[in-house]
């Protein structure tokens, strides 16, 4: 099975589970774009628009991360877009935490099977999910590990709509996704085992 059906399987799961919270309260907003994407955008919750479309990010949030996309020319398809909860909230309230532990054997495989390269969270919600330690104040914008997962924290796209200073961070840390891409992070054991060998083979040389 390749990744596309793997992810349509998924889907069809997640449709099927009454039990989930949130089902019957809305649309499913499974997540789109490409199944090979290297990159992973994930934001907290479908909102109106969202649930309407069964799509995710197509509000006015949506629009600015489609700007921001463009800005570093990366096309919308080329990446993968999704959310933590996949049901929207009754009035866009927040995901409750036993919400977000529902739907977390999914994005678990959902993130499985695309294995991005990197993880862009996009607000607090999602970034807390990987870094539970973290604050998007002084975290975002800084690209570390969390486990396997190499995750950019970055602010929600709706915070930079509501004030220019984050409008700017937010633009700071987009623009710094293609070179990390290019010059991927180390995970801290495998940089230990690369230098280790290094040090061997000078050790063999000398
Ligand atoms: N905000 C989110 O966190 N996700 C969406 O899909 C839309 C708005």
């Amino acid at each position: 099975m390749n990744k596309e059906e793997s992810l349509l399987l998924l889907k069809k799961e997640i449709e099927e589970n009454q039990n989930l919270p949130l089902y019957g309260e809305g649309n499913l907003v499974f997540g789109e774009g490409s199944a090979d994407a290297e990159v992973l955008f994930i934001g907290e919750a479908p909102g109106f628009h969202e649930d309407k479309l069964s799509r995710p990010f197509v509000g006015q949030a949506g629009k600015l991360l489609d700007k921001l996309l463009l800005m570093i020319k990366w096309p919308r398809e080329s990446v993968y877009i999704t959310n933590i909860v996949k049901r929207r909230p009754p009035s866009n309230r927040d995901p409750l935490p036993s919400e977000i532990d529902a739907y977390k054997p999914y994005l678990e495989r959902q993130i499985k099977i695309i294995d991005p390269k990197i993880i862009a969270t996009l607000g607090r919600y999602s970034m807390n999910y990987f870094l539970p330690e973290a604050k998007i104040s002084r975290d975002h914008g800084v690209a570390q590990f969390a486990g396997e997962y190499l995750i950019l924290p970055l602010y929600h796209p709706a915070a930079a709509l509501r004030a220019t200073a984050v409008l700017k961070d937010l633009e700071t840390d987009f623009k710094k996704l293609p070179d990390i891409l290019k010059n991927p992070l180390m995970r801290p054991e495998t940089a230990k085992i690369q230098k280790l060998t290094e040090e061997d083979k000078q050790t063999k040389l000398f």
